[in-house]
């Protein structure tokens, strides 16, 4: 489908209905949800993708600050975009709860309490100096935001084969799916800015190849991250980082200005060689937490 402004994409996303309804998430058999077991090392994988998740509330409030947030188009998208990966992080939270893994009732309010000074030190120049860029942000924005969702699909999916348990299935078809839109938005509106002048590939190439992190890094610890690549990604032939290559890195190259870009394949092939295999004795580091029930 090819679109030829940002608004027809908005048109587009405005049309898909949310898969996350009340309806669905009631429709869940939480009851089962025991009855399959969940390897011990997934949970830490599960309580970052929760935080992440819930921070987006954090992420958005800083973007409002940016270009993008006072295009109307845009700002639109991220009303809804913030309010559904909110969910995402709260229905996984249910779902460690059910499986017996209990998480404090302000889990919300600790994970943005846990997000370093340094952290909104950085972000708060780095928004105003996005003022610089003008029209080009918005390109930078979409690229920036592209290649994290695609991330956090495979994320997703990478969850899905390994945990192989049928409930947690359930939830995250209906996250892939919600994610899978975001994806579509910020590719496609990625994709009309961008084509739009050389000078905005520049600046998104640059700036992805300067500051490009793995989704969550930064606002939560690098320990935490590469706990959950090296879980999700690793094993010994290296096909899990082949999959991230294909469908993350690649589809990147297809953006105005994104040919032989190569930071994302390369982390995420650096955390799996320095961390792969993960022992459930590591896992006990990232999963006793964090926010301790007492
Ligand atoms: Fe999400
Ligand atoms: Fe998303």
């Amino acid at each position: 489908m090819a679109f030829e402004t940002s608004k027809d994409v908005l048109d587009w996303y405005e049309k898909q209905e949310r898969t996350l309804t009340d309806e669905f998430i009631d429709s869940i058999p939480w009851s089962e949800v025991r009855s399959t077991p969940l390897d011990d090392r997934l949970i830490p994988v599960l309580l970052y993708m929760r935080d992440v998740e819930v921070l987006t509330e954090m992420y958005h409030r800083e973007l409002r600050r940016t270009p993008t947030g006072r295009d109307p188009v845009i700002a639109k998208f991220m009303e809804r975009w913030g309010v559904e990966e909110v969910t995402h992080g709260q229905i996984i939270d249910r779902f460690l709860n059910e499986a017996g893994h209990r998480t404090p009732e302000d889990w919300q309010r600790q994970t943005h309490r846990g997000v370093p000074v340094s952290y909104h030190t950085s972000t708060y120049l780095l928004t105003s100096l996005t003022n610089l860029l003008g029209s080009c942000f918005t390109a930078t924005h979409m690229a920036f935001g592209a290649i994290h969702e695609m991330s956090t699909g495979q994320a997703y999916r990478r969850m899905k084969d390994i945990a192989a348990h049928p409930v947690l299935s359930t939830i995250l078809d209906g996250i892939i799916r919600e994610e899978a839109a975001h994806t579509h938005f910020y590719r496609s509106v990625a994709r009309i800015e961008l084509a739009k002048c050389k000078a905005a590939q520049k600046v998104a190439r640059k700036v992805v190849d300067t500051f490009w992190r793995p989704v969550g890094q930064g606002s939560l610890a690098k320990e935490r991250t590469e706990y959950c690549i090296a879980m999700l990604f690793g094993d010994e032939t290296g096909e899990g980082v082949d999959v991230l290559d294909r469908t993350v890195t690649k589809r990147a190259h297809q953006l105005p200005g994104f040919e032989g870009l190569d930071k994302t394949t390369h982390r995420f092939r650096d955390i799996c060689r320095r961390l792969y295999p993960i022992t459930t004795a590591a896992s006990l580091l990232f999963s006793i937490d964090l926010y301790a029930v007492v």
